[in-house]
């Protein structure tokens, strides 16, 4: 996707510095700056620190960090590690899990002067895997909703979004966003709701950068909006991006998620999810008992970043440290709330056989 023209992914690797490179994500809107990864350290620091965030891009961000603690250090020791050390930054987001696990298998099973290029081109193909998944599933996504909504239209179609599911949450074309990427392409009018997504604000942050960057028309609304513009008919669907799936269709997203998906089962508004299948965890089939849920820093909730007149970016509190804060970072929205997975191998109904259908026309399951 562009940026002011030019064609970016939100991670790559520098040739010249033989590096890998990031766009900063806590710089943005406000400032676009690139970062370079230099050591594992780092890139553990990135996902931790939300430089980098979004299911797919921490699992690719991993895989870099692999990659770099190998040319550092073959030694199978040092590997595992560093293997440890980035699947202890975000527990949510089971890419994470599957990208580590897929580099140190390969890593562990070449000889020890090899392990250096093996990782590097091993991240590098995680990262093009996930390009062209991200945009199999704008594919599918798009066809699914020509199939939802196929009468001439007189209004663009509405669609609501929460959190950031677009090119920032993944190496490009984003999820939730790749099929409004392609409705746009293909000459399908098309208004987008964002949802802020307090307390980190990704929607209004970053899908808001996204759709601005891309000529989307497109309208930031507070977390609480979406049930009442539903109400008036002014949402045809939601798509959102998932962190986690069970192989019983249960997703776990952005806090917030569930209150939307529940409206809009109320409203009888389709509620579709997209995602690679590198997001499926095969192994449990309870979103709500089995997930385990990121709580995050208070500040996150007590404080926020903006702009000020003058220009500068400055952190404000919101209210007294004496009130506690409960910061939980995403929520299980049950299967049963779920219109259709929109997936890279394809479209299907949130429940095991679906899943199961898709995961055997793919390699990655
Ligand atoms: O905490 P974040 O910003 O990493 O959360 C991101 C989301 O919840 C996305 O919706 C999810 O990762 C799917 S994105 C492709």
């Amino acid at each position: 996707m562009k940026v002011d023209g030019v064609h970016y992914r939100s991670i790559w690797f520098d040739e010249a510095a033989e590096r890998p490179r990031i766009i900063d994500q806590t710089e943005l809107p406000h400032r676009f700056e690139e970062r370079v990864l230099e050591d594992v350290g780092s890139a553990a620091e990135a996902i931790r620190t939300m430089r980098v965030r979004g299911a797919p891009l921490i699992g690719a961000t991993a895989a870099y960090g692999l990659a770099l603690a190998v040319a550092a250090d073959p030694k199978t020791a040092s590997l595992d590690a560093a293997a440890q050390q980035l699947a202890e930054t975000r527990p949510t987001a089971v890419n994470l899990r599957w990208a580590i696990e897929r580099v140190v298998n390969v890593v562990r099973g070449a000889e020890e002067p090899e392990r250096a290029a093996i990782a590097l081109d091993l991240a590098k193909q995680i990262c093009d895997d996930d390009v062209a998944a991200c945009e199999a599933i704008g594919d599918y996504g798009l066809a699914l909703l020509r199939e939802h909504f196929p009468e001439k239209r007189s209004k663009p179609l509405q669609i609501l979004t929460h959190c950031n599911a677009g090119w920032l949450a993944t190496v490009d074309w984003g999820t939730a966003l790749s099929p409004i990427y392609k409705a746009q392409e293909a000459g399908l009018p098309i208004h987008v709701w964002v949802d802020e997504t307090r307390p980190r604000n990704q929607g209004a942050s970053l899908t808001a950068f996204e759709l601005r960057q891309a000529g989307i028309p497109h309208t930031v609304i507070v977390d609480n909006a979406g049930g009442h513009l539903m109400q008036r008919g002014e949402v045809d669907a939601v798509i959102v991006g998932s962190d986690r799936t069970t192989s019983t269709g249960d997703v776990c997203n952005k806090i917030g998620t569930y209150l939307k998906a529940l409206a809009a089962h109320d409203n009888d508004v389709p509620f579709f999810v997209a995602l690679p299948l590198s997001t499926v965890d095969w192994e449990i089939s309870d979103g709500l008992r089995e997930i385990p849920i990121e709580e995050r820093s208070s500040s996150e909730v007590r404080e926020m970043d903006g702009l000020t007149t003058s220009g500068d970016v400055e952190t404000i509190s919101l209210f007294p440290e004496e009130s506690p804060v409960a910061n939980p970072a995403f929520d299980v929205t049950p299967a049963r709330y779920v219109t259709a997975l929109i997936t890279d191998e394809g479209t299907c109904t949130p429940d095991r056989a679906g899943l199961a259908a898709l995961r055997k026309s793919s390699a990655v399951g």
